[in-house]
């Protein structure tokens, strides 16, 4: 991570887990084990669990996010929840594009540009995944498709709206299996989204980006992965269930 240039974050991702009083009862855990972060810390959580978490970390340093937004303002979606909604309840973040999406609910590059559109127009902040299979890693195609993943979902987003977006690095052979990338693949593909970034965009703003990487980090490998010169805070999923481990992956991403 590079402080100086940009913003540490540090984000849980709960994906499918924890009912309101298990949501409850986690946040007010990490509340005081967080409160001396020096890094930003986030919580992404179910919808269901927003409004309780939003009241449980108030007055903390814990700020909240959803796990995905819809691209339109309301009408005819059944099921999906829109960037507006998320807002006027008091969310900060959203996570747009993460592999589970793309992998089990036919989200492509495209319905992740809209929806990072959305999310950015309606004020939120947007953690976006980008990440290779094992597969296309294998066939040597990592660099050439994220920074593809990286181009489509920005497309459209302004250099003043690029402050309010994250980009997560997941390779999605690393998420949930316990096989992380090694320290220097994690910095590598970081380094290779900035430089997409800086030729979207401008080296400044490149620099200006926090690019996290997600994938199995945790209480054991999240200090080596930070101290990675462009890997600037982690996107957690497992480890982010249990208080204890995720105050110490703060604590890694607060030296
Ligand atoms: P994991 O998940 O930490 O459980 O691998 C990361 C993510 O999917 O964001």
């Amino acid at each position: 991570m590079n402080r100086e240039l940009r913003k540490v974050v540090i984000a849980g991702n709960w994906k499918m887990n924890k009912n309101r009083a298990e949501a409850k009862e986690l946040v007010n855990a990490m509340k005081d084990k967080v409160a001396n972060a020096k890094c930003d810390v986030v919580v992404c959580v179910p919808f269901t669990d927003l409004e309780t978490v939003l009241s449980a970390a108030q007055g903390s340093n814990i700020k909240v996010g959803a796990q995905n937004c819809h691209f339109e303002k309301s009408g005819a979606f059944t099921g999906e929840i829109s960037a507006d909604m998320l807002t006027e309840m008091g969310v900060e973040y959203v996570v747009i594009g993460h592999s589970e999406r793309r992998q089990y609910f036919g989200e492509t590059d495209e319905t992740v540009n809209k929806r990072v559109l959305a999310a950015l127009a309606a004020g939120l902040k947007v953690i976006l995944c980008v990440g290779e299979m094992l597969a296309d890693r294998e066939n040597g195609i990592t660099a050439e498709l994220v920074a593809l993943q990286t181009k489509i979902a920005l497309r459209g987003v302004t250099a003043e709206q690029l402050k309010n977006v994250i980009i997560a690095y997941e390779p999605v052979w690393a998420i949930g299996t316990g096989k992380t990338a090694t320290a220097q693949q994690a910095n590598e593909v970081n380094a290779l989204i900035r430089a997409t970034v800086a030729q979207l965009y401008c080296q400044d703003c490149a620099d200006a980006l926090t690019i996290q990487y997600g994938g199995s980090m945790n209480a054991k490998n999240a200090a080596e992965l930070l101290a990675q010169p462009d890997v600037d805070g982690g996107l957690i999923g497992g480890a982010s269930l249990k208080a204890d481990d995720f105050a110490v992956i703060v604590d890694a991403a607060s030296k």
